[in-house]
């Protein structure tokens, strides 16, 4: 069931009940299942994600799957008191992070280009810019991507940014930019996202010029 109204299904040229998982019926959930993420589905999430567009195909986003208990309290002892329990609670946390030395894969992302690592490497202003920027476009493909895999995902940006990138990151450049508490759904169907609030809609969020 749709918590809200849907928008004609007919436009759309996927099924409906996609369209209901990727969007409609997702919620930024609190409480899930045991039943833990496999390393292989997360990997197939990422071979989605990695395809997001980003600018000059940058590809900033890093991923930091917290696996171990040592790296999950890490990441539970920068979030605000208020997520911790949510985090506990997550059978899977990641750590979406944006890389600013994005351009040490270059060769990758942009072959050809000669002389392009010396250009970026003297602009480290314009780079973090970018960094975050596409990071978090591509972590917007991530949610969906995760939510295709049939997961429920929490963001929190309620955390200690510059402790958890020294405790969990130590000399790496990456930033940490969101938290990600993952899983499948609970079994009785809780969420415990609470009841839905609404979104602007068309008219107060569209200008047709
Ligand atoms: C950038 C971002 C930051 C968020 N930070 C937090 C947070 O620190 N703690 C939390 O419990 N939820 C956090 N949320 C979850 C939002 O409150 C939730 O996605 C929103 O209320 C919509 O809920 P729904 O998807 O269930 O409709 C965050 C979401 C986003 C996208």
């Amino acid at each position: 069931m749709t918590a809200v109204p849907p928008p004609s299904h007919a436009s759309f040229p996927i099924p409906g009940d996609v369209l209901d998982l990727l969007f409609l019926d997702a919620r930024s959930s609190t409480r899930w299942s045991d039943r833990p993420v496999s390393s292989e589905t997360l990997r197939a999430v990422h071979e989605l994600v990695r395809w997001a567009p980003s600018a000059n195909n940058s590809s900033p986003l890093r991923l930091v799957v917290a696996e171990s208990e040592h790296a999950r309290e890490i990441v539970m002892e920068h979030a605000n008191p208020g997520n911790r329990l949510k985090l506990d609670r997550a059978p899977l946390i990641l750590v979406a992070a944006s890389d600013p030395r994005y351009h040490e894969h270059l060769e990758v992302t942009a072959p050809g280009r000669p002389g392009l690592y010396e250009v970026l490497e003297s602009r480290p202003d314009a780079r973090a810019i970018t960094a975050h920027d596409s990071a978090w476009l591509q972590i917007g493909f991530l949610i969906v991507a995760l939510r295709a895999a049939g997961l429920e995902v929490r963001p929190m940006a309620g955390f200690d940014h510059g402790g958890l990138c020294r405790a969990l990151l130590g000399d790496r450049a990456w930033y940490p930019e969101l938290i990600l508490a993952v899983g499948y759904p609970a079994e009785d169907g809780d969420h415990g996202a609470g009841e839905r609030h609404g979104r602007p809609d068309w008219d107060a969020t569209t200008l047709e010029l």
